[in-house]
């Protein structure tokens, strides 16, 4: 499994999600920057709210609802004609921030923009009263969200008074980022333009560019990477799985700080994965506050000052530091209290409903059988795809069928949309899966790819990170924006 999310400040974005410690990094990278937006803000509290949306948008026999949880600040919406910016929630639960923190609220200031924002249904508080039994789930999917988006057009115009003159933007990122997109695809007529964010726009079922990527960003300069560092690391995940074969588990065990010992072929595989998560990690979450950035990592696995060290013994060194920076007293390995989790129908973690959609719209399994992923080949398509059999009854032929129908269906990499504007970081993994620039494109308006910066960074304030390029990156998506408003005004 593979963690996405985004993550970004205020705004829980957030894709899939890898081993247990890609997942708690999301939820570690999520309470960072909102302890950083609680230091930066002073005013405004913004109206919390609840809708009821038909469970099944589709199936107008069914009168169940489910509760929906939304934001709305309208402090900076002076005129009643003014636009509405819309911030989509992704795959975890959405807070009060996704209206008080971001570029999108800054671009809302100067724009007089009413800023509106709707929680994702089966997340956070938006779950389903029936729970979460599978036969519940049938009802999460990325098409009941854009449905509950619609609806929600529908109420907020009512509420506020709102009419045609009103222009709509959208905005999300990772998930959220292609739910933006999809709804303006879909529905044209409500959304006039959208900002999608780190959009992994491609459903893929083996998903194995996540970890060619990674290991590319690993060997970039530009943020402290090397070629140097990737060879360390390979040498390492090399010598891990050397020494769990050769029966010295106890040892490995302790000197990672396992929580057990990795005695079952599945632990072995989950600990190689907890290992690769510190480094999945690191690479889509680069200088967002996690433990690492590239370029520390990289030091730490470079560094060869003491001679006696293997490259063993530096992935030692920097998982322990690792879980020391992390408040991690055990890394757990333990594949079935992982499926445990995973098969818990009350757990908060989220983990469980994004794990379906994985199952049923987009697969996205980072694996590692290629020669250009640095970890470890027991990161097989089976041994994923095997929990959602496990889990859901959902078999790799039908999860086939689901993909090619989420790719047909939204336009996959190659949509035919107009003003959507796809913003992605070279850094991050999950641009793999998005629409970016390529010398075929006729015009690269609606790309916007940035040099240096990872998932979802042009998300954020503009205060929090300062970087040429990702300032750059902004100026352009507000430039678009500002573009899309006039050009909407003429038509009125
Ligand atoms: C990205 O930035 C680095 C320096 O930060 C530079 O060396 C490199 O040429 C840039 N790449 C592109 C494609 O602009
Ligand atoms: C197994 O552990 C023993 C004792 O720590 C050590 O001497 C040996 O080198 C280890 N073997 C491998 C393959 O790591
Ligand atoms: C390299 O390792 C040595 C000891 O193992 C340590 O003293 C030094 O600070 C390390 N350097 C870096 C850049 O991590
Ligand atoms: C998984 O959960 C279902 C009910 O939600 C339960 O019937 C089943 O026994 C659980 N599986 C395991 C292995 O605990
Ligand atoms: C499911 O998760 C909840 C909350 O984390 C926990 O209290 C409960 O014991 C778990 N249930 C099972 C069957 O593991
Ligand atoms: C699992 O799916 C198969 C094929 O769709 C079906 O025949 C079978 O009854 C399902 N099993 C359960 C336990 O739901
Ligand atoms: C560029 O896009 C075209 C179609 O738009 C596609 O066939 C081709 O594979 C892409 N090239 C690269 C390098 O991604």
């Amino acid at each position: 499994m593979s963690v996405m999310s985004c993550v970004t400040v205020i705004l829980l974005i957030d894709l899939v999600c890898s081993g247990q410690v890609l997942w708690r990094i999301k939820d570690h990278v999520h309470n960072i920057q909102q302890a950083k937006v609680k230091q930066h803000l002073t005013h405004a509290t913004p109206k919390k709210g609840t809708i009821h949306q038909p469970v099944d948008h589709f199936d107008r026999q069914n009168d169940k609802t489910l509760p929906q949880t939304y934001f709305v600040n309208d402090v900076y919406w002076q005129r009643s004609d003014g636009p509405v910016f819309l911030y989509i929630g992704g795959e975890g639960p959405l807070s009060k921030f996704s209206v008080l923190f971001g570029h999108h609220v800054e671009m809302a200031e100067r724009h007089g923009a009413l800023l509106v924002a709707l929680e994702h249904r089966f997340y956070g508080e938006s779950i389903n009263p029936d729970g979460l039994e599978t036969d519940k789930l049938r009802d999460l999917s990325s098409q009941q969200a854009l449905a509950d988006l619609a609806a929600f057009h529908h109420y907020i115009s009512q509420r506020f008074s709102l009419s045609h003159r009103n222009t709509w933007i959208s905005f999300g990122g990772s998930y959220a980022g292609a739910l933006s997109a999809w709804l303006r695809g879909k529905f044209p007529h409500l959304i006039y333009g959208a900002v999608a964010s780190s959009a992994p726009v491609y459903a893929v079922l083996d998903f194995s560019s996540y970890n060619r990527v990674v290991g590319h960003s690993l060997t970039n300069e530009a943020v402290g990477g090397s070629k140097k560092c990737v060879a360390e690391v390979k040498g390492a995940f090399a010598a891990v799985e050397a020494a769990l074969l050769m029966g010295n588990e106890t040892e490995v065990g302790k000197e990672f700080g396992c929580c057990e010992t990795p005695l079952k072929l599945e632990d072995k595989t989950e600990l190689l994965h907890s290992l690769a998560d510190v480094f999945m990690g690191t690479v889509q979450y680069n200088e967002q506050g996690v433990a690492f950035s590239i370029a520390e990592l990289c030091d730490i696995m470079t560094n060869k000052s003491d001679p006696r060290e293997e490259a063993y013994d530096r992935l030692v060194k920097l998982v322990m530091m690792y879980r020391a920076r992390e408040n991690l007293p055990c890394l757990d390995v333990s594949h079935e209290k992982l499926f445990l989790e995973l098969n818990n129908t009350t757990a908060t973690s989220s983990y469980r409903q994004w794990f379906y959609q994985t199952c049923t719209e987009f697969g996205f399994y980072q694996t590692c059988e290629d020669d250009s992923c640095p970890f470890s080949r027991r990161f097989t398509l089976q041994s994923q795809t095997e929990l959602c059999s496990r889990l859901f009854n959902i078999s790799q032929d039908s999860l086939l069928v689901s993909i090619d129908f989420t790719n047909q269906y939204y336009g996959g990499n190659q949509p035919q949309t107009q003003r959507v504007l796809y913003v992605n970081g070279n850094i991050d993994p999950w641009a793999a899966l998005s629409v970016v620039w390529n010398e075929t494109m006729a015009d690269n308006d609606r790309v916007i790819f940035i040099n240096g910066t990872a998932h979802c960074m042009d998300m954020n304030s503009e205060k929090s990170v300062n970087k040429p390029a990702l300032h750059q990156a902004r100026k352009r998506i507000e430039e678009r924006v500002t573009t899309w408003l006039k050009s909407a005004a003429l038509k009125i």
